[in-house]
């Protein structure tokens, strides 16, 4: 299934999050400056301090919207205004609830790029999303040597040259999207566990050097937030099931 903007539905009034789903919400940034406001109304005073540091206008708005509606979200399945949820940070930067907040069991991460930003939520499970506006001219093979394995450079050099690109960035997405389930930033070398990225091929992570069992703990699922970008979701664990929701919810 490709670039289906049906699969996006609008949520129902009252949503649960079941153990065994993963919600992926899609939001686009640019909204008129009253939601804008509303939603930077939300941010705590470090976020407003943060969307403050931004040199250009799009991008603070983008920031804003971002972190606003990932509050708007959180919210809805805890049951709490979204200005009352506190983050902590790991080490490498990404955030989580504390547990006070909801964050004993509910996990998510997020994605921003070119004004689309995702939203994967699950419970006690670890998740990342990469979302990547697609560019044909960062497709290259220098691109590809400075962060693909030998083995995903061998195998987008055999593909035919009209299918590179979104092996390309089937590839950046699968890698980008472990490396933020894991949380550990770039501590997790690039070149130390392997993706698919063959078009039409399911997405998977293909096998992780050091600890070969580890390859088989993930699950990675392709994600078609709409023409133009590539993006991919990894999930702790195989038995889940994918709902996906626009944002703003009618
Ligand atoms: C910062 C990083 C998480 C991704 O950055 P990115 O792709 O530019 O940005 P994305 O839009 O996908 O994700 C940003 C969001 O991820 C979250 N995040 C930040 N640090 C994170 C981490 N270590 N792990 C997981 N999520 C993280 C934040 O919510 C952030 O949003 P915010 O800045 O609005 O709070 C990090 O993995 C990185 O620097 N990656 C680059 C790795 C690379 O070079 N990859 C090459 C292709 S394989």
């Amino acid at each position: 299934m490709r670039h289906l903007d049906h699969l996006w539905l609008y949520p129902p009034e009252s949503l649960a999050l079941a153990d065994d789903e993963v919600h992926v919400w899609r939001a686009f940034l640019d909204l008129a400056t009253e939601q804008v406001e509303d939603l930077y109304r939300s941010l705590t005073p470090d976020e407003q301090e943060r969307a403050g540091r931004f040199r250009f206008q799009r991008d603070r708005e983008h920031f804003i919207v971002a972190r606003g509606v990932l509050r708007a979200i959180l919210g809805r399945y805890l049951k709490v205004e979204p200005g009352q949820l506190h983050f902590r940070y790991s080490p490498y930067g990404k955030p989580a609830l504390t547990g006070e907040s909801g964050g004993e069991t509910l996990r998510f991460n997020l994605s921003h790029s070119y004004g689309l930003a995702l939203y994967a939520v699950a419970r006690s499970r670890e998740i990342g999303v990469d979302l990547e506006h697609i560019r044909a001219d960062l497709a290259s093979e220098r691109m590809a040597e400075q962060f693909f394995s030998a083995r995903e450079i061998a195998a987008l050099r055999a593909l035919p040259a009209n299918v590179q690109t979104e092996a390309f960035f089937n590839c950046w997405t699968r890698k980008e999207a472990y490396v933020k389930a894991r949380g550990k930033g770039l501590s997790l070398p690039l070149h130390q566990f392997d993706v698919s990225l063959a078009p039409g091929e399911p997405a998977t992570l293909v096998s992780t050097r050091g600890d070969p069992l580890e390859a088989s703990r993930w699950s990675l699922q392709a994600l078609y937030p709409g023409p133009g970008y590539a993006a991919t979701l990894a999930v702790e664990g195989h038995s889940w099931r994918l709902r996906c929701w626009q944002w703003p919810a009618q």
